[in-house]
């Protein structure tokens, strides 16, 4: 079960998941996807992916839904919100919604011999780390909005029910910045409203949709002035999923929950991946420095390792090969 499998990233591990064999029910309530993504997945795999229009909060909807598909054996849980802003805006909602969500897909797990899960979690739990690439000992820091604390939260809300005895395996993924769009363009992110992010706002510039790429500060403490992120190829990140399923089914878990950062290792400054995108596409970008943007970690960069050894799993798509596949997105968007 992909909970949030007609989203960005859940789209893109759909894929993958029914290209390794996997047989995949989605559940999503398309609060901030399309219904088409299921064509789309269809159109790539040959294979057509269960699709159950179901809100998460929705318990007795999840509980029929487990009911209907008694061979489900493992979730993966995508179903969120993410707009750090707007989760400044309506705590309530975001505090609800991530965590009444995981909560339902918890309690009904056990009822119907679910036996993992795999949850997206987020480098956004290490703050400003004091030591850099970030390894998945370094210490959780105070979250910087309630979209952060909550996917704190739900780490915390994992590990306590596995501690309580719950019949459970799990695998938190800390993910950092996803970003870049399938290589066919049947899938990628879609846009909702002026983007907050980096490369869709980037492409819809390129495409001429906006005017101007602010870049947020160039006065931060990094060898051109702006931030540095790990910025990681959406179909990389996809695969660390099946093999985490993988690695559930095969009980080869050394501890009943287990995190990994899923990141490529490699700090890339804003400005850095505006000269990689204008390299990969040819398109010359418009952009202007402004000032910081509030709430912005200065520079944050995976240690992998882990990721690498147990997992065996590598992010290895050069940035501007994976631009480029947002770019090839964009275009058949606009
Ligand atoms: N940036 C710009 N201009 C823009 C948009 C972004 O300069 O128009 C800069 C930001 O200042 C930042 C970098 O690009 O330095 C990346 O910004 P994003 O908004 O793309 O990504 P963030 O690292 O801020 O946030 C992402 C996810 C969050 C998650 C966080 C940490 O969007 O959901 O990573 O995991 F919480």
């Amino acid at each position: 079960m992909v909970t949030g499998g007609t989203g960005y990233i859940g789209s893109h591990t759909v894929v993958e998941l029914q290209q390794s064999g996997y047989e995949v029910v989605i559940v999503d309530n398309l609060s901030n996807s399309r219904a088409d993504v299921v064509d789309h997945i269809e159109q790539i795999t040959g294979i057509r992916p269960a699709f159950e229009k179901v809100d998460c909060l929705d318990s007795e909807g999840l509980d029929a839904v487990f009911r209907k598909y008694p061979n489900v054996k493992g979730v993966i849980h995508f179903a969120a919100s993410k707009a750090v802003g707007e989760s400044v805006q309506k705590p309530l909602m975001y505090y609800r919604n991530n965590l009444g969500s995981l909560i339902n897909l918890l309690e009904l797990m056990p009822k119907h011999g679910v036996e993992g899960i795999i949850f997206s979690s987020s480098c956004t739990v290490y703050g400003q780390p004091d030591v850099l690439p970030v390894t998945e000992a370094a210490p959780i820091k105070k979250a910087e909005s309630p979209y952060g604390n909550t996917k704190q939260v739900n780490e915390e809300i994992i590990q306590d029910f596995v501690a309580s005895g719950a019949p459970i395996n799990a695998i938190l993924l800390r993910y950092f910045n996803p970003i870049g769009a399938h290589p066919t363009a049947l899938i990628g992110e879609l846009p909702n409203g002026v983007p907050q992010n980096l490369v869709p706002y980037v492409t819809q510039t390129a495409a001429g949709i906006r005017q101007q790429l602010s870049v947020f500060g160039n006065d931060y403490d990094t060898p051109d002035g702006s931030c540095i992120r790990d910025y990681i190829y959406v179909v990389d990140l996809a695969k660390a999923h099946v093999i985490a399923m993988e690695r559930i089914f095969q009980h080869k878990q050394e501890k009943q929950v287990e995190v990994f950062n899923v990141g490529t290792g490699h700090g890339v400054s804003v400005l850095e991946l505006v000269n990689a995108f204008e390299r990969a596409t040819g398109v010359k970008l418009n952009y202007r420095i402004v000032g910081r943007r509030a709430g912005d970690i200065e520079k944050i960069w995976a240690n992998p390792e882990r990721a690498n050894k147990v997992l065996g799993w590598h992010a290895d798509t050069p940035l501007e090969d994976i631009l480029a596949s947002a770019w090839k997105w964009q275009c058949t968007l606009s």
